[in-house]
């Protein structure tokens, strides 16, 4: 059975991506289009079974008014429109609450409940057979949630003509590389090239304190390990990317304003002439966490906080030394165990330890000491654009403060950190 689809058009609403996820969770798979999208594209997957147009607050781009294409009023489909005015000469039906949402998808519409994530699985594997055929794929494998959605996903559609690829910058939480090559190389079977990057990302940020050009570093000479590698193995075809539906959403459509560009492996040079896929593309993040559990991944990979692409370098505040990046890595796992044993790690959106690059006078077996601090930074969000601190216990720090300061050499003091952002942004670099 054909997926059933509503197609939700871009009429300026702020809230678009709300509404695509309410009609999923509904059973009914939903995207988001431009409001000037070719009416063709509309019917190009799925069975398109509705239209909705979703005004809003942004109702011009360069000052012209939007207008939709009066081709998709010839479609065959019920019209809806929430958030503005009716069309003019047109049959549509006004959306003004969830009840006449549902009763437009599921009465209007006719839509039938066909998406699950186990649809989605069964579907999009196909699919990739088709298009990949007996070529060959290569992807970028962080161990984030999405590269290892890809992974496993790609994995079950294509086998051995995947070939992962995880580069260890050095960069990466404790455990991270070693769970990556269990899941991956040896619970899976995938094809796996462990690159040990660690003293080439660490002499190209010798010296380097300024947190933009620390950035720039990393992600360049990412793409240039990736590069060297792509380039040893043969007959490769397609680059597969973790993209996910928010990344799209968030980079701007025509209406509204771009919150943040997101990039994954972008920036290669054209010679390697890669078409991409991209198969969690239309997913939402807690649909590509249903993914990644239904194709068997473990619920620690799948449920991971998230996580900067520069990593702990971020969080070793100025110049990146080896002493220091110990310290961040040490003082991050135990904070990451004490949040597991508590059931924070279940409730608390990002967590994580900061060590500054100056001292501090403390004392130790009765002499004076002199050593490093360690933050410690939890917070929540919906959207990482704004975010509130976590009101942790005061138990809770005297514990990880006593284990932080005996478990981890070099620290000799624990500050939690309570500013929200704004003003301070959740990393500190
Ligand atoms: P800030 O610090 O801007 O962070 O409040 C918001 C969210 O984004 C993450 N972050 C990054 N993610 N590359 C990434 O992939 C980056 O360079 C980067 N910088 C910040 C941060 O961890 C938080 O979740």
């Amino acid at each position: 059975m054909k997926q059933n689809k509503i197609a939700i058009l871009d009429l300026g609403s702020e809230d678009n991506s709300v509404l695509a996820r309410k009609i999923r969770a509904m059973g009914v798979y939903s995207e988001i289009y431009s409001y000037d999208v070719d009416p063709a594209e509309l019917t190009k997957s799925g069975e398109l079974k509705g239209i909705i147009l979703s005004g809003g607050a942004n109702t011009t781009v360069d000052g012209q008014p939007l207008s939709v294409n009066p081709e998709i009023f010839t479609l065959g489909v019920p019209v809806g429109v929430r958030g503005m005015d009716p069309v003019e000469g047109r049959k549509v039906f006004s959306l003004k609450n969830p009840d006449k949402i549902r009763k437009f998808v599921f009465e209007r519409c006719g839509a039938i409940v066909t998406w699950n994530i186990f649809n989605f699985i069964e579907e999009k594997i196909s699919e990739l057979k088709q298009e990949i055929g007996n070529e060959k794929v290569i992807l970028a494998l962080s161990g984030g949630v999405d590269s290892s959605v890809v992974a496993a996903l790609l994995y079950k559609a294509i086998g051995s003509n995947l070939t992962c690829v995880h580069v260890n910058h050095g960069l990466l939480r404790k455990g991270e590389p070693e769970q990556v090559i269990e899941v991956f190389g040896n619970q899976f079977g995938t094809n796996l090239v462990y690159v040990d990057a660690q003293e080439r990302f660490l002499s190209k940020l010798k010296g380097v304190s300024d947190p933009e050009e620390k950035r720039k570093i990393i992600g360049a000479e990412f793409i240039r390990v990736f590069e060297e590698e792509a380039r040893k193995l043969e007959g490769i075809s397609f680059l597969a990317q973790g993209t996910i539906y928010p990344d799209i959403v968030e980079s701007g459509t025509k209406t509204a304003k771009k919150v943040k560009s997101h990039h994954n492996v972008g920036g290669l040079p054209d010679d390697l002439n890669f078409k991409l896929i991209e198969p969690l593309k239309y997913l939402f993040k807690d649909e590509v966490r249903a993914c990644g559990k239904a194709l068997g991944l473990p619920t620690g990979m799948i449920n991971r906080q998230p996580f900067p692409g520069p990593g702990l370098g971020v969080r070793c505040l100025g110049e990146i030394t080896p002493e220091r990046l110990e310290i961040v890595r040490e003082s991050d796992a135990i904070l990451r165990e004490e949040f597991s044993n508590l059931g924070l790690d279940r409730r608390v959106w990002q967590y994580f330890t900061v060590v500054p690059d100056f001292k501090s006078t403390g004392v130790r077996d009765g002499g004076r000491s002199y050593e490093y601090p360690v933050i410690i930074r939890a917070v929540n969000t919906v959207d990482a654009m704004t975010a509130t601190v976590e009101p942790l216990d005061y138990k809770v720090l005297a514990r990880l403060t006593e284990r932080i300061t005996t478990e981890v050499k070099g620290v000799n003091r624990v500050v939690y950190d309570v500013t929200p952002k704004p003003v301070a942004t959740i990393e500190w670099e």
